[in-house]
């Protein structure tokens, strides 16, 4: 419909029916449905009446297309102007074909693999009646003790942003309106809830604007600028303001410097929550806080329901911002073409082909590959022949426990697990699965007995995937000792060990490592893990993935990330050993792996690397590199370029990702890449928010991880 069209809709709408649609609802409330739908938060009583639900605005994550569809007829027989109810839902890494957790997913440093992982959870959840998916979830993330780092692709601003833009054109295609097969994209969560303190879930985020500007931001920006119809407010506070009322983040910030028009919805309670953080007295106060701030639509609370009428009828609250937040939701509706077709994707018997088809999984097997990490392969024992006896052991060998949080229409029992799909495929397979806590005697020795008959251990341990997600911090970064135990106890029975660790989050693991021969981390890998695992430890496919979050020692070290700033008492190569220095007592100041660091069955040579020594202030710096492929099998690498300031007007940090590429190539093959760094790349915060881009001499490194690196001077003159 035309512009006119919404704005002669928005002029008939009485100030109830305008107050309804800023409301989202579990289907739960509405008449006639035989699912209660997701429910991803706590459940209150809202006080709704008939009236009230036949004009709500939109539904939170309905669990069956039939469901909607009598949700959208009986609401279209009901709403006095025929305005159709929009549908939400969390698709957060797949719809049915469940893909790898995005924090693996920011471990493929590909566009592509995320935009195709994207793609394919609209075809499945538009073809299952959905509107529009709350991701790409963009929050930088530096502490593995909270539980949703498995929902963030990692903890680099460059990373995060490539691939958050990737999701939201993956999601919404070209063309919304007229391709049925997409999804309107929500960004969440504005701001900075990826930074709670202690890393516990909900807590206090507290920053410099400089820092929350440099690193937390430019995601949430990438992905507006990919054209995200939909941002979601967080639950935190930012500088002692919950972001739900907070008017600069909102209205100064994200509407005015950012440019953002489109429909702001408030996290899962977000609105009333503002007055247990104190900011509020009481539920007229929150919905008055909120809609000064800017948020369209209040989710699954009842605030404004309940107060905005007599806000606006007081005068406390102009009408004119309900009109713009309705308005916002009659645009994303018609964004969507539901006024022309409100049963858009609801037709029950439309598209079932294309929910968890061959072609899908296909998809989500290749995005596995792309997106596990090789951590360690002692003496090649890697990959595996097929004429082994292989043991399979630990508690994942058999799970089908395999696809991670935040999975809510995926089912475990699509997956593929590791039984499914090693056994009968080597010379002799045992599978000895056991428990994920706590491991019999009996047990033990009947793992220890399998590691004595076979050729090679595959240790499959892990998290369960309700560990990590939303409210799952852990306090340690352990799994349960048992595992620890049973890695020890099994390199003591037969020293052949290969660990495939199934994580939501970067874990203690140095133990396993220390008795591994090889470690393959493959996170949470998706409805086709097995398939994936198999493809990977046989070689078929050579693993390429690089760390999107860097694996500290021990929780202690937390927050641990590639990069921070020197101190001004760096311990360096140079003064190891004296006191007086940034350091630990008990432990080194190096992670257990780094940032962007991925090993791979063949190895890359990085020749030719070129760059101009000198540039003016403003000029993009070309960096090109030539990387060979001098071992015998096929494989990617990832080339990654970081660049530090050695002296500027604050401190910057000892190295920062500018560029990547990720490249295939056959035994023997080179390519030369070229980068380039513009002057955005060399320009930085700063106190007062200033963007400036310093003179002065700058390194520029060029590597396959953060910590293996060629350095470059660069001087920047006027
Ligand atoms: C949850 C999450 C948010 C999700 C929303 C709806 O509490 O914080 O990411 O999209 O509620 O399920």
């Amino acid at each position: 419909m035309d512009k006119k069209y919404l704005e002669d809709l928005l002029l008939k709408m009485t100030l109830d029916e305008k107050i309804s649609q800023m409301m989202q609802l579990s289907p739960i409330f509405f008449k006639g449905t035989e699912m209660q739908g997701e429910i991803t938060g706590p459940m209150e009583e809202l006080h709704l009446t008939e009236e009230i639900i036949k004009n709500a605005g939109s539904v939170l994550g309905s669990s069956s297309k039939k469901d909607m569809l009598q949700i959208q007829e009986a609401h279209m027989e009901t709403n006095r102007l025929g305005i159709p109810l929009i549908f939400m839902a969390d698709i957060i890494h797949g719809h049915k074909t469940i893909f790898p957790i995005p924090l693996a997913l920011g471990a493929s440093f590909s566009e592509e693999i995320v935009g195709e992982m994207a793609r394919v959870s609209a075809l499945e959840a538009s073809a299952s009646g959905h509107h529009v998916t709350f991701s790409p979830m963009v929050d930088l993330v530096r502490d593995p003790r909270w539980g949703r780092v498995m929902e963030s692709t990692g903890e680099d601003p460059h990373l995060n942003s490539r691939l958050g833009a990737a999701m939201v054109k993956g999601y919404q295609g070209e063309n919304l309106l007229e391709d049925h097969t997409r999804l309107a994209a929500c960004v969440k969560h504005f701001a900075a809830y990826g930074a709670p303190q202690g890393g516990r879930e909900y807590h206090t985020v507290d920053m410099s604007m400089r820092e929350f500007y440099q690193n937390y931001l430019p995601a949430y920006e990438a992905a507006l600028e990919a054209g995200a119809k939909m941002v979601m407010t967080s639950f935190n506070v930012l500088d002692g303001v919950p972001a739900t009322m907070n008017k600069w983040l909102n209205r100064d910030v994200l509407r005015k410097e950012l440019g953002f028009s489109g429909v702001l919805i408030s996290d899962w309670g977000a609105v009333k929550e503002v007055i247990n953080h104190g900011t509020a007295a009481n539920t007229k106060e929150a919905a008055k806080g909120a809609v000064l701030a800017g948020v369209d639509l209040e989710m699954m609370t009842e605030c404004y329901i309940t107060s905005l009428k007599e806000l606006v009828e007081s005068g406390e609250v102009a009408e004119s911002l309900v009109d713009e937040a309705v308005m916002r939701m009659l645009v994303l509706k018609n964004d969507l073409g539901l006024f022309e077709d409100p049963y858009r994707g609801l037709k029950v018997s439309e598209r079932t082909g294309d929910i968890l088809s061959a072609r899908n999984r296909q998809a989500a097997r290749r995005v596995a590959t792309e997106s596990a990490v090789l951590l360690k392969n002692n003496q090649n024992i890697l990959p595996l022949s097929t004429d082994q006896k292989v043991a399979f052991i630990g508690p994942l060998a058999e799970s089908k426990d395999v696809l991670g949080g935040w999975v809510v229409y995926g089912e475990k029992s699509d997956a593929v697990s590791i039984y499914d799909a090693f056994s009968g495929k080597f010379s002799e397979t045992k599978f000895v699965t056991t428990d994920y806590e706590t491991i019999s005697e009996a047990d033990y020795k009947r793992a220890e007995d399998a590691a004595k008959d076979a050729d090679v251990i595959v240790l499959c341990v892990g998290e369960k995937s309700e560990w990590s997600g939303e409210a799952a911090s852990l306090a340690t970064i352990r799994l349960p000792e048992a595992q620890y135990e049973l890695c020890k106890r099994i390199a003591a029975a037969n020293s052949s060990v290969v660990t495939v660790l199934f994580n939501g989050r970067p874990l203690d693991i140095k133990e396993l490592v220390q008795n591994s021969e090889a470690v393959l981390d493959v996170f949470f890998p998706g409805t086709e893990a097995g398939n994936a695992i198999f493809d990977l430890l046989t070689g078929k496919v050579n693993p390429s993935g690089k760390l999107s979050m860097t694996i500290p020692q021990t929780t202690g070290q937390i927050p641990i990330f590639y990069n921070e700033l020197r101190t001004g008492r760096p311990k360096t190569e140079q003064n190891a050993g004296e006191k007086y220095l940034s350091q630990y007592l008990d432990i080194p100041n190096e992670p257990l792996f780094p940032f962007g660091f991925g090993l791979s069955y063949t190895h890359f040579a990085l020749t030719d690397i070129k760059m101009k020594k000198e540039i003016a202030v403003g000029e993009s710096l070309t960096v090109d590199v030539t990387v060979q492929n001098t071992g015998e099998c096929a494989g990617s690498e990832v080339v990654q370029v970081y660049l530090f300031d050695v002296t500027a007007s604050v401190s910057r940090p000892q190295k920062e990702l500018k560029a990547f590429q990720k490249v295939y190539l056959e035994s023997g093959e080179k390519t030369t890449l070229s980068f380039i760094l513009n002057e955005k790349d060399f320009s930085f915060y700063l106190p007062d928010l200033k963007v400036v881009q310093e003179e002065g001499i700058h390194h520029v490194f060029v590597g396959t991880s953060s910590c293996d690196v060629k350095s470059f001077e660069v001087r920047v003159v006027r």
